[in-house]
C-alpha cells in the first residue's frame, strides 16, 4: 500500500512537471491530471477504497499517509496551475499589444481636378460680372442641339460634328450651344449666363481629341447689347484667366448660330506674343469661339430680334486646362494616373 501510494504521488508529480509549455493546452492537461488522481474516480479514491483489505489497526496511519499524498499532490497542482494561468494571461497580454510606435496606414486625401479648378476659376470670372451659372441635359434632341441653332437638317455644319446619335431624334449633345436655347425659352430677359457640361463626339483619341470633353457655354441677352459688350467682356476675361497684359484678337469665322461670328485669341503669356513653341511661333494662342446671337435663333426662341440683341462664346474647357497647367497631352486629364493629378 504505501508503495502504491508511493508510486501514485511520483508519477503524479512527473505529470504535473511534464505539462510543458504555457497555453491552454496545458491548463487542460492539468486539468486531467486533477481528475485521473484526485477525482471521484482518479486513483487516490480507488485505492481509499481499498483500506478494508488494510488491517484495521493500519487503517489511520495509511489513512494519514492517503491525505499526505493528496493534499501534496494538490498543492503542487494548485501552484502549476497558477503559474500557467500567469504565463497565459502574460502570453496573450503580449500578443494583443498596440506598438504605437508603427507608422498609422496614410489616408490620401484627394483634391480637386485640374479641369475642376479651370472651370472654377472661370466660374468665379463670370459670376464676377454678374453671370448665372446654369446646366443643360447631357441627352439632347435634334433640335436643341442643331435645329434651334440655325443648323437645319442636312446642313453641311452638322458634318463637322460627328455626332452619338441615340436614335433619329435624341443624341449625346455634340456641344454646350443648345442650353442657349434652353434658357431663352423660359421666357425671362435679360439674360447672363454660362452653362458648363460635357459634350460627346464621335472623335478618336489623341492628344488633342477625345469623344467626351467640356465646353463653358456663354450667352447675354438684353436690349442694346453691341459686339463691344461681346469684346469688352471676353477682353476682361481673358485678361482675369492669363494676366493683366493679355491681349486678345477677334478673327471672322463662321458659326451657324451667330451673325457675325469670330474666334478670339489671347496674346502667348509665355512669350508675350514674341513667338515660341508654346504658340506655335504665332505669338497667339486660340481660344475660343464667339458671336452676335443670330437673329433666327432669337426667333425661334420666341425672342425678338428687333427688341433684344445678345451674344454668344463657347470655351472648350479642356483646352484652357491644358493652357494654364502648360500640359501637352489632352489624354492625361482623363487616365486617372495619380502621379499626375496629384501635381496641380
Ligand atoms: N458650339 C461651338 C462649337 O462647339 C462653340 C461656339 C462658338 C459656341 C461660337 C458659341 C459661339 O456660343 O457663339 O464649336
Amino acid at each position: 500500500m504505501k508503495e502504491k501510494l508511493e508510486q501514485i504521488k511520483e508519477e503524479a508529480l512527473k505529470q504535473i512537471e511534464l505539462t510543458g509549455a504555457a497555453g491552454a493546452q496545458a491548463l487542460e492537461k492539468l486539468n486531467e491530471i486533477r481528475v485521473n488522481y484526485l477525482g471521484k474516480k482518479g486513483e487516490l479514491t480507488t485505492l481509499l477504497k481499498a483500506m478494508k483489505d488494510v488491517a484495521v489497526e493500519e487503517r489511520p496511519r495509511v489513512g494519514q499517509m492517503v491525505n499526505e499524498v493528496r493534499s501534496e499532490i494538490e498543492e503542487v497542482l494548485e501552484r502549476a496551475t497558477e503559474k500557467m494561468k500567469a504565463a497565459v494571461l502574460e502570453g496573450r497580454l503580449k500578443a494583443e499589444t498596440i506598438d504605437v510606435t508603427l507608422p498609422a496606414k496614410k489616408s490620401n486625401v484627394g483634391h480637386r481636378h485640374p479641369n475642376t479648378i479651370a472651370l472654377e476659376e472661370m466660374e468665379r470670372i463670370f459670376i464676377g460680372m454678374g453671370y448665372e451659372v446654369v446646366e443643360g441635359p447631357e441627352i439632347e434632341t435634334d433640335y436643341y442641339n442643331f435645329e434651334a441653332l440655325n443648323i437645319p437638317a442636312d446642313h453641311p455644319a452638322k458634318d463637322e460634328q460627328d455626332t452619338f446619335f441615340i436614335n433619329g431624334d435624341f443624341l449625346l449633345r455634340t456641344q454646350t450651344s443648345g442650353t442657349q436655347v434652353h434658357e431663352m425659352e423660359k421666357g425671362k430677359l435679360p439674360i447672363r449666363m454660362i452653362a458648363p457640361g460635357r459634350v460627346f463626339r464621335s472623335d478618336e483619341v489623341d492628344a488633342t481629341h477625345s469623344p467626351s470633353f467640356h465646353q463653358v457655354e456663354g450667352l447675354v441677352i438684353d436690349r442694346h447689347i453691341t459686339f463691344a459688350d461681346l469684346k469688352g467682356t471676353l477682353a476682361e476675361f481673358a485678361r482675369e484667366l492669363f494676366g493683366e497684359e493679355t491681349k486678345v484678337k477677334f478673327r471672322p469665322h463662321h458659326f451657324n448660330f451667330t451673325e457675325p461670328s469670330a474666334e478670339m485669341d489671347v496674346s502667348c503669356f509665355k512669350c508675350g506674343g514674341k513667338g515660341c513653341r508654346f504658340c506655335k511661333g504665332s505669338g497667339w494662342i486660340e481660344i475660343l469661339g464667339c458671336g452676335m446671337v443670330h437673329p433666327n435663333v432669337l426667333t425661334m426662341s420666341g425672342i425678338d430680334p428687333e427688341e433684344y440683341s445678345g451674344f454668344a462664346f463657347g470655351v472648350g474647357l479642356e483646352r484652357i486646362t491644358l493652357l494654364k497647367y502648360e500640359i501637352d497631352d489632352m489624354r492625361l486629364l482623363y487616365e486617372n494616373d495619380i502621379r499626375f493629378l496629384k501635381q496641380f
